[in-house]
């Protein structure tokens, strides 16, 4: 199915792979759409293990990802959290946009992610040493990382860390056209587009349009809507609500989309 392919962008997919026959852990770091769960699938689809994807948020506790001890019918039994089943199964466990959890809540992670590679579960009187097969990836967005929300460092220096940025423009519009089925010549356009916003994006403060927002619009496009009704509702409106800025962005977008309607 086409629809989960992965279009690498360097050297990451290699450096994934290693990282994992080495059972060191790995960070992903990059904007918002740029293929980070993307290249997780993918990667658990090539080695073969199964992904656990926790999205992390602030009142995440350590019980949520290891367990607690839960009442079922009159009995009190401790019941695994995903992080631990993750462990046990051998998988590959994902923290997602892992800056939003609590420092304490991570705490559970350092001695999984040292040379112990070890789970324990003070709670259950439990210690789970992770199969060779257990791969723990996090990932985050800096461009969302605030003081008061940033990893520290004896977090972030346990991991491989895998800067991503959205692919170069020809590889960019082939990703689009395989998702959506446009034709090539229309996800150009709609990549065109993209690449002005970015280029202009200093002068803004925004997060620049994604590869998804990209996807999203060649999805309407595949559906009949025009070149300019799909940037405007999902790449253009996405980005600010500052009308100012909408006004001067639809320029970018009707210079690079214009002629969108007679030749496609
Ligand atoms: N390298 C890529 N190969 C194939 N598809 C991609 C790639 N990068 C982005 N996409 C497309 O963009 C969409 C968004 O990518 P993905 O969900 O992996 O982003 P993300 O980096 O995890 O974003 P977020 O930080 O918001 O979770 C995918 O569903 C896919 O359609
Ligand atoms: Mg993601």
């Amino acid at each position: 199915m086409t629809a989960k392919t992965y279009f690498s962008n360097g050297n990451e997919v290699r450096l994934f792979e290693q990282a994992y026959r080495q059972r060191l852990p790995v960070m992903l770091t990059g904007p918002t759409g740029c293929g980070k769960t993307r290249l997780v699938e993918h990667m658990g689809a090539l080695l073969g293990r199964p992904v656990v994807t926790i999205s992390c948020h602030d009142d995440l506790t350590s019980a949520d990802l290891v367990g607690r001890f839960m009442v079922t019918g009159g009995d009190v039994v401790w019941t695994d959290g995903p992080l631990t089943r993750a462990v046990k199964e051998g998988a590959i466990c994902y923290l997602d946009e892992v800056v939003e959890a609590r420092h304490d809540s991570l705490a559970v992670l350092h001695s999984l992610t040292d040379h112990r590679r070890t789970l324990y579960l003070d709670r259950a009187g439990e210690v789970v040493v992770a199969p060779d097969t257990f791969m723990l990836v996090c990932s985050y967005n800096p461009a969302y990382r605030s003081s008061l929300k940033d990893l520290k460092p004896s977090f972030r220096q346990r991991f491989v860390t895998l800067p991503m940025s959205y692919l170069p423009p020809d590889r960019e519009a082939e990703v689009i056209a395989a998702e959506t089925g446009i034709a090539i010549h229309v996800a150009h356009r709609l990549v065109n587009c993209a690449v002005a916003i970015r280029t202009a994006d200093a002068a803004f403060h925004f997060e620049p349009p994604s590869t998804r927002v990209l996807v999203t619009a060649g999805h309407l496009i595949a559906a009949g809507a025009s070149e300019l009704d799909a940037a405007e509702a999902c790449i253009l409106a996405p980005l600010s609500s500052d009308g100012a800025i909408t006004d001067g962005l639809r320029e970018i977008a009707v210079a690079t989309l214009a002629g969108a309607d007679t030749s496609s």
